[in-house]
């Protein structure tokens, strides 16, 4: 009996055009954001997306259009979100027009229980819709408000759920497969 084994290569250029890519970019100091965004990464993933994880500082504003989903995170701050990833919605600007009906979604971490989380999740989404994308919070199962916030277990949990919602729905809007 012939046994066959069928090897299949599949490079990076071709994964493009068969899973959703997420950019996850996120704005942190202290770590506590970019835990937040790792496990938001874990739950792209599981939503069968690609995730890319990449800090404000390095992310490429003309390879924005590559991606079908953008998922930002930021600390609050004053209420409202951190001037650096402030700068990275002004300098987007000028690809605006590629950026319609991407997936947008965004995530949280602040010092105070409450404190501000829920304006900043907002006016991460307020940029996104001006960009033109289309936006979501995190779904019924974690509570289906705004996004995913804090670094706790909770907050985890929101955030794995948030990105494989994104990676689902993006799924759903380009049509990959
Ligand atoms: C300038 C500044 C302003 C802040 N404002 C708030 C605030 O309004 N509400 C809040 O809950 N935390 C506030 N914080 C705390 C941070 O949001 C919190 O520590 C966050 O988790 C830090 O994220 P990072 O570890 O990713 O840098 C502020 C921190 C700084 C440095």
């Amino acid at each position: 009996m012939f046994v066959f084994n069928i090897e299949i290569f599949i490079d990076f250029k071709t994964l493009h055009y068969i899973m959703s890519e997420i950019l996850i970019v996120y704005y942190s100091r202290a770590g506590n954001t970019e835990k937040l965004a790792k496990a938001v990464g874990e739950g792209v993933r599981e939503g069968g997306g690609n995730p890319t994880l990449k800090s404000v500082e390095e992310v490429e504003i003309n390879k924005l259009p590559e991606y079908d989903g953008i998922i930002a995170g930021s600390p609050v701050y004053f209420g409202t979100m951190a001037a650096e990833l402030k700068k990275f919605f002004d300098e987007s600007v000028v690809v605006r027009k590629k950026m319609v009906n991407k997936v947008g979604a965004a995530f949280v971490t602040g010092a105070h229980r409450t404190g501000g989380k829920e304006t900043t999740l907002i006016s991460i989404l307020q940029a996104m819709l001006i960009s033109g994308l289309v936006v979501v919070g995190d779904p019924l199962e974690t509570g289906g408000h705004y996004g995913a916030a804090g670094s706790d277990e909770v907050g985890l949990k929101e955030g794995r759920a948030l990105g494989k919602r994104v990676a689902e729905l993006a799924e759903l809007v380009h049509r990959k497969k």
